[in-house]
């Protein structure tokens, strides 16, 4: 899967651009606060719907501006198709395929898919639970359109649940049907969504093995789980699966009462990390996690390959001036046969690699294009030159 270009209007800092992109490696580079991550941000609006870093839509329109507009194409396969999207001020975005208006965000997700690998991303063995989840779901979602549909039903039924829960005793006594209705319904869609994360996390464990063996050389193992309140195996049988959680949404109610929310459920899961047997949560260290998080992102894109039998893109934002040299020479190496978007200040930590279509940012526009391939030479004084293939 390619993105071949995308156009911006009134798009955060970015007035008006077309930005083209060759099927390798694409480095977009410049100084800080440019518009290098605004690029990579209406991207990955495509893949999963909304930004992700905006709390509010409206934050992607241009300050001076009421509405935004993006339009991007992408081939996959050998077929073309043109996303879009206006966003609004005042009223919630818009979006389009080929120039059709869709009628939700969800029915256009899954339809791009992308790999975005962020320098926050780097803490996601150490950060809280839901971070986890969410990088989990984000994934699951673009290549499982259902599955998006059963969280979204979920979070409903579950804050349905918990605003009875929160009511005071006498309302809440009077609503205790309803909440036997949620629990079973909830119970329902905890089955269905613990196995297609458990099948997806079995995957990812498989891929992290995989590429953790190879930038340790096989010095660490690491093994990642499903870490599930509903227990942590036997998620097939859906049914008794179903029990579990309902049980749990029965036996314990007057706990929620007094903690005012739903205690079970799959919005409490977690991923179970570890290096030679140990809790990464707890024990690893920088350089591990690092590691972790990277393999993760890598695995991810693989997991999506196997799925639909091509590569997502992949989106760097600025992460590989967060890696040590020997990991960023892994990343490097490891990501051929794809196209691969990043963002960095410098263009120097390219040198020595792959060709390479670099695109300048500045100011919201681009500036300099250049499709280079830089192999560093040894020259005779010992000093490192750069050679450029037009
Ligand atoms: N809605 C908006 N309207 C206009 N400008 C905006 C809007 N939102 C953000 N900006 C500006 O966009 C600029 C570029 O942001 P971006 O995050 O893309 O920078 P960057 O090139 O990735 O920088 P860095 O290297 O520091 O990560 C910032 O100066 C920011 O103030
Ligand atoms: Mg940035």
């Amino acid at each position: 899967m390619n993105v071949t270009k995308i156009e911006f209007n009134s798009f955060r800092n970015i007035e008006s651009e077309i930005i083209e992109f060759s099927d390798g490696i694409n480095v977009i580079y410049g100084e800080n606060a440019q518009g290098k991550t605004n690029i990579l941000e209406g991207i990955y609006l495509f893949a999963r719907g909304k930004s992700f870093r905006a709390f509010k839509d409206k934050e992607l329109v241009n300050f001076d501006s009421n509405v935004a507009y993006a339009k991007m194409d992408f081939k996959s396969r050998d077929e073309e198709t043109r996303l879009g999207v206006e966003i609004s001020k005042s009223q919630s975005k818009k979006f389009y395929r080929n120039n059709v208006k869709v009628n939700k965000t969800s029915e256009i997700i899954g339809e791009f898919r992308a790999v975005l690998f962020c320098p926050s991303h780097l803490g996601i063995i150490k950060d809280a639970p839901s971070v986890r989840r969410k990088f989990i779901d984000v994934a699951i979602s673009q290549l499982r359109p259902v599955y998006l549909k059963m969280m979204t039903r979920y979070n409903q039924v579950l804050e349905e649940r918990n605003t009875i829960i929160k009511m005071n005793p006498q309302e809440r006594e009077a609503n205790e049907a309803l909440i036997d209705v949620y629990s079973e319904e909830l119970a329902s869609l905890c089955a269905d969504i613990a196995d297609i994360r458990n099948e997806y996390i079995k995957k990812l464990d498989y891929w992290v093995k995989i590429f953790f063996n190879e930038m340790t050389d096989g010095r660490e193992v690491p093994k990642i789980t499903y870490e599930s309140n509903g227990g942590e195996e036997d998620f097939e049988n859906r049914e008794a699966l179903k029990q579990r959680y309902l049980h749990l949404l029965t036996d314990y109610k007057e706990r929620e009462y007094k903690y005012g929310a739903t205690l079970f459920g799959i919005h409490k899961d977690d991923l179970k990390i570890e290096i030679n047997g140990r809790d990464s949560r707890l024990y690893s260290s920088q350089g591990q996690q690092r590691s972790l998080a990277l393999a993760m992102k890598m695995a991810e894109g693989e997991i999506s390959r196997e799925s639909k039998g091509e590569y997502p893109v992949f989106l760097f934002d600025d992460v590989l001036s967060e890696l040590d040299d020997s990991r960023k020479k892994y990343i490097l190496s490891n990501i051929k046969n794809r196209q691969v978007i990043i963002t960095a200040c410098d263009r120097s930590v390219f040198e020595n690699n792959e060709c390479c279509h670099f695109i300048n940012i500045k100011d919201g526009k681009k500036g300099e294009i250049l499709n280079e391939c830089i192999y560093s030479q040894e020259s005779e004084n010992g000093e490192i030159s750069p050679e450029t293939e037009l």
